[in-house]
């Protein structure tokens, strides 16, 4: 035997069992995002690695050690996409939407070279919703909105939702003086990732979840002190908007993000469901970011959901599956195989939605219902040598003790449009 060829860690294949909950998720954001006005944009998934450099920023975990960074073969050095932001505001600046006001959204494999654990993965995809051209808060509190509607379409729940401002980057550079200094200060207390984090980011040193280092954070002088005034009016404005709208939140004055383009607006929806990486949507505001990327300023903010967190706690729950077949049509009549596709290719035609499984590669009666069984579905339906001479099929349940039926291939579709619950024509 050959040796099996295994696929690289913290990457991962969606098969059968979990597609249901992927299609289930994609197609509710899609929905939702359609509500709120939202166009789709399909973006490339390999980018210059100088627009994440310039853009998430030199000195963060994501391009400091997670990248997949290669050369190609003219010498350009590229990168697999770690997040959709960069690409998306490379794209409304190149094709020119960044000049009028725009809502978008993206979905699709973002790779990041991480520890793997559970609901952290190398590949891993990201719903993304960005919005350019507003200043908010009104778009911030609308993004919000969306996210919980999606929650809400997915009978989610117990998701917190933790908001924080990180004011404009003049006041985050005069706060981020004091906290220097006041980290400068307990420099012995600060664990090496602290130490290390000081001088290039030293906000992410707030971040951190290590146990000691969290009496020292506790002390640590507070951002919202140093707000700007317009920051404040703008948070003071998003908390109002979404108390009025009923979405219920916690300030988080420690929440910073992994990412350097914020300012104002950042936030995050957590569950305490999933263990140690229980954040399953953030976002926040960018506005500094267009410019920066060289387009015009435009003030902008965006979201993405982590899907395989969402996934993760759709499995967890009782989500109904619409994946498995309601009918699997036994072929036992000897030399009825072409009848037999004739036969579902009509009642497709007739039922909308009909999942009807076709009996392939022969096999015998009993053999066939044990593999009608196995496929999951409701119902045999069985075309033998007595029924084809009759013009009708069996019916057999297979998920309820009930006597089987037969059912004359005229009434066949009118027959399972009533027992299944769909649609005719
Ligand atoms: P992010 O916080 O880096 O933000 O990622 C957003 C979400 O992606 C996370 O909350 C998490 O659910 C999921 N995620 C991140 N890394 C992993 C991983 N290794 N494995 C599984 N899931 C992961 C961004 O990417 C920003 N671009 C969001 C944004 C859009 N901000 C403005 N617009």
């Amino acid at each position: 035997m050959q040796r099996l060829i295994q696929s690289i860690r913290g990457m991962n294949d969606v098969l059968p069992d979990a597609t249901p909950y992927w299609r289930l998720l994609e197609d509710t954001a899609r929905e939702v995002l359609a509500a709120y006005g939202y166009q789709e944009v399909r973006l490339p998934i390999v980018e210059r690695t100088e627009l994440f450099a310039r853009s998430i920023g030199e000195v963060t975990d994501i391009v400091e050690k997670e990248m997949y960074t290669f050369t190609d073969r003219n010498g350009d050095s590229l990168t697999l996409r770690p997040e959709g932001t960069a690409g998306c505001v490379r794209a409304v600046i190149e094709s020119g939407l960044a000049r009028s006001e725009q809502r978008l959204w993206y979905q699709g494999p973002m790779f990041r070279h991480e520890r793997p654990q559970k609901g952290r993965y190398r590949q891993f995809h990201q719903f993304g919703v960005e919005a350019f051209g507003l200043e908010g808060p009104d778009v911030d509190a609308e993004q919000i909105l969306i996210g919980a509607r999606i929650w809400r379409r997915l009978g989610l729940e117990g998701l917190t939702l933790e908001v924080n401002s990180l004011g404009t980057p003049a006041a985050r550079a005069a706060y981020r003086a004091v906290l220097v200094d006041y980290l400068r200060a307990h420099f012995d207390q600060l664990d090496e990732d602290g130490q290390r984090r000081l001088e290039g980011n030293p906000l992410r040193v707030l971040d951190s979840k290590v146990p000691e280092m969290q009496p020292l954070i506790e002390g640590a002088p507070r951002l919202a002190e140093y707000l700007d005034e317009s920051s404040r009016i703008h948070f003071e404005g998003l908390l109002e908007m979404l108390e009025r709208a009923g979405v219920a939140y916690r300030v988080n004055p420690r929440l910073v993000r992994g990412l350097d383009y914020y300012e104002k607006t950042v936030y995050e929806w957590t569950t305490d469901r999933l263990g140690a990486q229980g954040t399953v949507c953030a976002g926040g505001r960018y506005d500094g970011l267009v410019e920066q990327l060289g387009g015009r300023r435009t003030p902008a903010a965006g979201f993405a959901i982590g899907l395989e967190r969402i996934i993760a706690l759709l499995e967890a729950g009782a989500q109904p599956r619409h994946h498995l077949p309601h009918a699997y049509l036994v072929v036992a009549a000897a030399g009825a195989e072409t009848e037999a596709l004739r036969l579902a290719e009509d009642l497709r035609e007739a039922l909308g939605g009909l999942r009807l499984v076709v009996n392939c590669g022969g096999g015998s009666l009993k053999t066939q219902v044990k593999r009608a069984d196995r496929s999951g579905a409701e119902l045999a339906l069985i075309l033998g040598d007595e029924e084809r001479a009759r013009g009708e099929v069996s019916v057999k349940r297979l998920r309820q003790d009930a006597p089987q039926e037969q059912v004359p291939l005229a009434a066949l579709g009118a027959y399972l449009a009533g027992v299944l619950g769909l649609a005719q024509g």
